[in-house]
């Protein structure tokens, strides 16, 4: 028999099982969220207090008071002794708490104006946006590591395939490089989520704005973000969406590493060897003693399984909503958090096999004894010739042991076209990669400023 407890300091007694399921897990998810929230009751303080309003809300006391208790729990957050308990239900009510446990009744002034439903959405935006710049130079790394490899291997034939058989001469610098450039475009959807996320909630309160004249703009210039949210309807609408929008750019990041894993895991296999995957990102068996196995590698592809669900989900909750604030929404909270954790790691685990794998060029040209590889470059020899392709198509089909012992240096030499073998443009690829690190890195140097500036009491 469970026996309803004074649980909330909002809404009175709540049955236990009740406050269980609702809060799910937020008690714990939302320990990532105690600083960003702290940093949004700063910024939304620090507005009212310069809000020109009788009788005044906050004095410039009050509001230096208010930080420097937002500051001591941010200190207690980092160096986690900040607890979110059971009766707090989320990060928001228990910073709420604490600043009333310090500051008396000026802490119980902070929620003026404001709903938990624009304090999540913002906290979560200001989470986001840390955490996509970091990603950013995560994947920039990744970009610049395929592109070393490129660079080193640029000259190695190896051979190219369709349908994974044998197709027309290509080299390592292709392969390589052509995944830095995936994860290059992935990263314009990075950045497509990051523009969706850059809007400030804050001051849609429940959904629906509020009876004072509050000032949007300056919360949102205090935690730099581009500007707020227009209609304070759609605000409090666009949480969800905000979250499916990136786990949507995060899935196509995954499925990228996921292409990439598996053409490792296929070329390192004994049977091709045209790579040997670095023995410490290897695992061994606990009964076979010669086994070295790619395990990160099928992870990945498994990681990419569950962003494609992550994404899913996230949709899936956000389908048949109504407007308006809706507790589905909480469920978006661990789909994303997670999505975006995963997907980090999953870069850097990738930077770190890139960075140590081997090519073994004996291998790759070795495979080119298969003659029938050469088949499409030598009809277009003779086309070359003045030969119609359709009479060379069949000339070459019918000879194809005439094509024994070409060779796959020269052939990839020939192809001097944009983005050919001999026309890859490496430099331009690292220079997408440098300006995608450099604009996370200023974006979060920015953000580090204005966070600063904020708490600077
Ligand atoms: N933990 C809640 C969430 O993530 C906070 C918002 C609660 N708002 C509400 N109206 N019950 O959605």
């Amino acid at each position: 028999m469970t026996k309803p407890a004074d649980t909330a300091t909002t809404v009175g007694k709540i049955n236990p099982d009740v406050l269980a399921f609702t809060e799910g897990k937020d008690p714990v998810l939302d320990l990532d969220l105690a600083e960003v929230d702290c940093l949004g009751t700063a910024a939304h303080v620090t507005m009212l207090a310069r809000m020109d309003y009788t009788p005044t809300l906050f004095t410039e006391e009050q509001r230096v008071a208010v930080i420097r208790a937002l500051r001591e729990i941010i200190a207690e957050a980092r160096r986690g002794d900040f607890a979110i308990t059971a009766a707090d239900q989320d990060v928001h009510l228990a910073v709420e708490r604490r600043l009333t446990e310090r500051l008396g009744d000026l802490g119980k002034k902070v929620h003026t104006c404001r709903s938990r439903n624009d304090q999540v959405a913002v906290d979560i935006r200001l989470h986001v946006r840390d955490a996509l710049n970091a990603l950013d130079r995560e994947l920039a790394a990744l970009a610049h590591a395929l592109l070393a490899l490129a660079r080193a291997h640029r000259d190695v034939p190896m051979v190219g395939r369709t349908h994974l058989q044998p197709a027309m001469p290509s080299s390592v610098g292709m392969w390589a490089s052509a995944y830095a450039e995936m994860l290059l475009d992935d990263a314009y959807l990075l950045d497509a989520a990051y523009r969706v996320n850059d809007l400030c909630p804050l001051g849609s309160a429940a959904g629906y704005g509020v009876p004072l004249p509050i000032d949007r703009r300056l919360t949102s210039d205090l935690l730099g973000f581009a500007r707020p949210h227009h209609n304070v309807f759609y605000a409090s609408c666009a949480r969800g969406k905000d979250e499916a929008v990136l786990l949507a750019a995060c899935a196509q990041v995954m499925l990228s590493l996921s292409r990439l894993a598996e053409d490792l895991i296929l070329f390192s296999m004994p049977e091709f060897r045209y790579f040997t995957l670095p023995r410490d990102l290897c695992t061994g068996s606990s009964i076979m003693p010669q086994k070295y196995n790619p395990d990160v590698l099928e992870l990945i592809r498994a990681k990419a399984a569950l962003l494609i669900g992550q994404s899913t989900a996230s949709n899936v909750i956000l389908k048949a909503l109504p407007g308006g604030y809706n507790r589905d929404l909480q469920d978006t909270k661990e789909l994303y958090m997670e999505g975006l954790r995963v997907t980090r790691a999953s870069l850097r685990i990738m930077r770190l096999m890139a960075e140590s794998l081997t090519v073994n060029p004996d291998r790759c040209r070795a495979a080119f004894a298969e003659p029938g590889v050469f088949a499409t470059d030598r009809a277009l020899e003779l086309v070359a010739q003045g030969m119609p392709f359709r009479d060379a198509y069949h000339q070459v089909r019918d000879h194809l042991e005439d094509l024994r012992g070409m060779d796959p240096d020269a052939a990839i030499a020939r192809k001097t076209h944009l983005g050919g073998t001999a026309g890859l443009d490496l430099d331009a690829l690292d220079e997408r990669a440098d300006a995608l690190d450099r604009a996370a890195e200023g974006r979060q140097a920015k953000i580090r400023a204005a966070f600063d500036q904020l708490l600077d009491v």
